[in-house]
């Protein structure tokens, strides 16, 4: 059966942004998160503290978080790879962040220079200074179905990380198909055995489009129990450490899958499809949410 309602945490400003050739000003950002937190999103990750080496798009997060006008009832979140990104993440206020795995190792080693074993340690004095001051910690798992490097990945890879990630304090675990190869079959056999390990309800999904299958592997991710989906507006997005992986799913599509389903989300997506004209103009692209373009046709 299905959830009656979902909570979609929008990664727009974050995934959706992080991998952009040309830079993006925070001004627009700024701009983008309040269109986001208009259309009735309530959890927007809006930034990064990781090194502006290796990700210069997110180097402007501090700015970013100095200058937000938080609005009451919206979470606004950003990833942290160590204990200096959550140091850096409090000195600007940020009330909850999310560290961030993978379930291959060559993608670990790609995307933060460290095993995943070694990754899990790093977590650990970051964890405990979070809980120090009440700031919850959202777990990644990246490369849940596919790796650029490896290949398939086995489920239970993907299992003992989102439970090392959970054991740790994680209160939610999102798996990410980050090049977007997953089906519903590799999805459901995936999910089964997360499922095993961690509670379905602390489980989210993070589905990149890349071969066009993120909204049939969200269909199929309800039926398993999940009922939080990550989304990023206008369908924004590409993994600096994932060559050849387009964005994640647009949050347009999810909203329009989710209210067709009777689920509530809380987004009004008209509004949610201004948001994505908006950034898609700043980007001077085409709009690339198949229901944010069929709304503005009508
Ligand atoms: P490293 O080089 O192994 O670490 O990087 P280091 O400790 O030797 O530090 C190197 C330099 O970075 C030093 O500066 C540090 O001070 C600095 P230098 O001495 O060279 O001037 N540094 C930092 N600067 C700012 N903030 C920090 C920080 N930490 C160290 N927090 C590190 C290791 C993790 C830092 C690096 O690999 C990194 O920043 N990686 C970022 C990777 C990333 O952001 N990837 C994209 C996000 S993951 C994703 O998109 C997938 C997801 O969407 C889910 C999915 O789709 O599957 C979540
Ligand atoms: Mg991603």
């Amino acid at each position: 059966s299905l959830p009656k309602q979902v909570r979609i945490v929008e990664v727009g400003p974050r995934d959706g942004l992080q991998n952009e050739s040309q830079p993006v000003s925070v001004d627009t950002k700024l701009a983008l998160i309040d269109w986001l937190a208009d259309s009735g999103l309530q959890v927007i990750e809006s930034g990064s503290f990781v090194s502006p080496k290796w990700v210069p798009q997110m180097a402007g997060s501090r700015e970013l978080f100095q200058r937000l006008q938080r609005r009451a009832g919206v979470t606004y979140s950003a990833l942290t790879p160590n204990l200096r990104g959550l140091e850096d993440a409090l000195s600007v206020g940020v009330e909850e962040v999310a560290v961030f795995a993978a379930a291959s190792e060559s993608f670990s080693q790609k995307n933060i220079n460290c095993s995943i074993a070694e990754s899990l340690e790093r977590f650990q004095p970051l964890m405990e200074k979070a809980r120090q001051f009440g700031v919850p910690v959202r777990g990644y798992v990246s490369t849940v179905i596919g790796c650029p490097y490896e290949g398939a990945i086995a489920p239970a890879a993907v299992a003992s990380v989102s439970q090392a990630l959970f054991d740790m304090g994680c209160y939610e675990v999102s798996l990410g198909d980050t090049i977007g190869v997953g089906t519903p079959a590799t999805f459901v056999a995936m999910l089964d055995a997360v499922a095993a390990v961690v509670p379905v309800e602390k489980l989210a999904v993070h589905c990149h489009d890349t071969y066009g299958m993120a909204v049939a592997n969200i269909y199929a991710s309800l039926q398993q129990g999940i009922s939080v989906v990550d989304a990023a507006v206008a369908g924004l997005g590409g993994c600096p450490y994932a060559k050849g992986a387009t964005g994640n799913v647009a949050t347009e599509e999810v909203v329009y899958l989710m209210h067709g389903l009777g689920i509530e989300t809380g987004v009004d997506l008209s509004v949610l499809v201004q948001a994505g004209r908006y950034i898609s103009e700043s980007l001077k692209r085409p709009y690339n949410s198949r229901v944010g373009k069929a709304l503005l046709a009508k």
